[in-house]
């Protein structure tokens, strides 16, 4: 036996032991006393009657240990210009005082605070700040509009709001103070404070009584210590896109978070404490509270907070730059990103200017693949390229290479087999194992890694509908593909209305309801279509109500906008169609997939149930007119 099997196998015969091992790395102030209480599936509670912190685990546990001259952060930010090195000793006294900072404005245990930041260090410490007096942030993406903010607010409640005035998009600002308070005035819930962290780009304006200045509220603190939390207290809750215009709360428990990703470091990833890792990730996506912010940090090493994108920035050397300047051993990006820099430098001459000799591996995750971009990071980077595949709700791969174990063989479009705490297998429509090779629903046997989240916050009801009740007994993934001879995964697509544009997750029912709402669609339908940069992209159909006799691309411009400042620019909502009607099953269901299909120019059968075939010419035709709809 190998020795991945080895250890898989060993998690398998005792997953209780496996965990509570792992367990014994991190710092406890009580120990637990059941490793997992799975009396009220499918609610499982890891490390019950255990206490810990966060915050103390990240930081000052590597201060105690003599390791606070070692950098904590590296902040490497072209868009303005700066790199800055931030020890565990310095982490420690910044996270103190903001901490404390937070407890003067009120902020205590179980309370909620908004985290609206780009990457810059405030954000970081901010999120530890939080964790170490027991409250629980919520990160929330740059790129969404003010009411995808409001909608968090409204759903976290916040008593306080981090934020900064502005972040730096390649050359454009993004006003985040403007666009925080329009979401607080379209919010219900009110925060009693905002914090503002005002950048020489772009100052915000300070509403009186509700704001106050970074350095103002750091002075009227006292620096505040760890506080022990219960292992199952959540430490943070991050918002995902679920099937609908609602986002889902993904609420992490800290005892669960904190083991799953100390492991996780030195089995997947391969890294030793005072490593430096890099994911080029954003802290408004799990990836970046996971490997930008967390496991790095649990793990002793040295994180980098890059504030920048792989192309433009200023060109596409950016990333090797910064591998060798800083001796980044491991680095994360999405498929996106390389196939950003492979447009631009498709022969490497960029990359050959950098000394990548001290480089270990390429992760990748966030979108599936493709095995043109594989081979050619395989080519150009000579080290191993190892796909992740995992979510939000997981916080940590589900499928991975695992490079501090063993290096199994790689197949092209596969993020190799499950990691220890996940089997997953590919189910029927009526729960049933498909056989290997055939595709189905991606479904993991439950409990999962003490990682994975244990509910939706403020919302069981919705977590055990969205991903228990389909297959009981298993957490349904959402993803659909197939497990093959070898126990390869291979991913292949989504069994619900989400997309992937850029490695961003997004609901194209989200964007329907946008469309929905303009004064001349009747009915409405969004798909993602293959884009040869980002993956997929959004294309909308429109169906007018009668008598309305605008020109169409007025009308389109229109709702290419109104998805912009509803969802935000990270939707990357471009193109729309008008049609005269939307293909349908005879029960009145659309049939998203088989327009798919139809845009991509591939193949499909007719589908049995359609209520009139000839819909499906005209969608052909009004999709060619817009660059779709194309054979071969
Ligand atoms: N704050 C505000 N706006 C943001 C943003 C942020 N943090 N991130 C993206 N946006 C905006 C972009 O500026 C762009 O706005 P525009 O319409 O005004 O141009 C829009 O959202 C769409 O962004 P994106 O889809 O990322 O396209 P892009 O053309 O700006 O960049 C890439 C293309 C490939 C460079 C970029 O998508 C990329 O770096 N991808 C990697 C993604 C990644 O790391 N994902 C994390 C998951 S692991
Ligand atoms: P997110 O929650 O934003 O991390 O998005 C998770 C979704 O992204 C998954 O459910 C998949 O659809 C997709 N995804 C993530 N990683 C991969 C991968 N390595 N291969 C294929 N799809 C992936």
């Amino acid at each position: 036996m190998g020795e991945f099997d080895a250890v898989y196998e060993s998690w398998r015969a005792d997953p209780q032991g496996f965990w509570a091992r792992a367990a014994e790395d991190v710092v406890w102030t009580k120990r637990w006393d059941r490793v997992l209480d799975d009396s009220n599936p499918p609610f499982y509670r890891w490390f019950v009657g255990g206490e810990t912190n966060t915050c103390y685990n990240a930081v000052d546990r590597h201060v105690d240990d003599g390791r606070g001259d070692q950098a904590a952060i590296i902040y490497d930010s072209p868009v303005t210009g700066t790199v800055e090195t931030i020890t565990y000793a310095q982490l420690q006294e910044r996270t103190a005082a903001f901490a404390g900072a937070l407890a003067a404005l009120g902020v205590g245990y179980g309370d909620r605070v908004i985290v609206y930041m780009p990457m810059i260090p405030e954000a970081v410490v901010a999120m530890l700040a939080c964790t170490r007096i027991g409250a629980i942030h919520s990160v929330v993406f740059g790129g969404f509009a003010a009411k995808e903010l409001a909608t968090r607010i409204d759903d976290a409640r916040p008593k306080a709001i981090v934020a900064a005035s502005c972040g730096i998009e390649g050359q454009r600002v993004v006003h985040y103070k403007p666009l925080l308070d329009q979401a607080i005035d379209l919010a219900a819930h009110k925060p009693d404070h905002c914090v503002i962290k005002q950048r020489p780009q772009e100052p915000g304006a300070l509403t009186a009584g509700r704001d106050l200045l970074w350095e103002d509220a750091v002075a009227r603190g006292e620096p505040a210590d760890c506080v022990p939390v219960k292992a199952e207290d959540p430490a943070y809750i991050l918002y995902t896109s679920g099937t609908t215009g609602k986002p889902k709360g993904v609420v992490r428990a800290t005892g669960g978070h904190l083991v799953t990703l100390k492991w996780s470091m030195p089995n997947i990833y391969g890294m030793a404490p005072g490593d430096v890792y890099w994911a080029a990730s954003d802290v408004g996506w799990v990836v970046g509270h996971s490997y930008i912010v967390y496991a790095p940090l649990f793990h002793g090493c040295t994180t980098i907070l890059y504030e920048g994108k792989p192309v433009g920035t200023p060109d596409a050397g950016a990333f090797w730059r910064v591998i060798a300047q800083h001796k980044v051993k491991g680095m994360f990006t999405a498929p996106t990103a390389l196939r950003a820099i492979k447009k631009e430098d498709p022969h490497g001459k960029l990359l050959a200017a950098h000394d990548l000799s001290h480089y270990r591996a390429q992760f990748l995750a966030g979108e599936r693949c493709d095995p043109d971009t594989l081979k050619w990071a395989q080519d150009m980077l000579k080290v191993p390229v190892i796909d992740n595949w995992w979510q939000t709700e997981t916080g940590s791969p589900i499928a991975s290479n695992c490079l501090g174990i063993e290096l199994l063989p790689f197949k092209p479009g596969s993020p190799t087999r499950p990691v220890p705490g996940y089997e997953v297998h590919a189910l029927s429509p009526e729960g049933e194992q498909m056989p290997p090779g055939e595709i189905g629903a991606l479904a993991i046997k439950l409990p999962m890694a003490p990682a994975a989240l244990p509910t939706l916050w403020n919302n069981d009801d919705r977590f055990v509908e969205s991903y228990m009740a389909e297959f009981p007994g298993y957490y349904q993934t959402g993803d659909a593909g197939i497990v093959d001879e070898d126990g390869y995964i291979h991913v292949m697509s989504r069994t619900d209305d989400i997309i992937n544009v850029a490695g961003h997750r997004l609901s194209t029912g989200g964007m329907e309801e946008v469309l929905a709402s303009h004064q001349d669609v009747a009915e409405c339908a969004v798909i993602g279509v293959a884009d040869n940069l980002k993956g997929q992209v959004p294309l909308g159909f429109l169906v007018l109500k009668d008598g309305v006799n605008r020109e169409h691309a007025e009308i389109v411009g229109e709702v290419v906008q109104m998805v912009r400042d509803r969802i935000g620019p990270v939707a990357a909502f471009r193109k729309a169609t008008v049609v005269q009607r939307l293909p349908k099953t005879r029960s009145g269901k659309i049939l998203r997939a088989t327009m798919q299909k139809i845009a991509d120019g591939e193949s499909f059968n007719m589908p049995a149930t359609i209520d009139d075939p000839a819909i499906l010419e005209e969608i052909g035709q009004s999709l060619q007119t817009i660059g779709y709809a194309r054979k071969g």
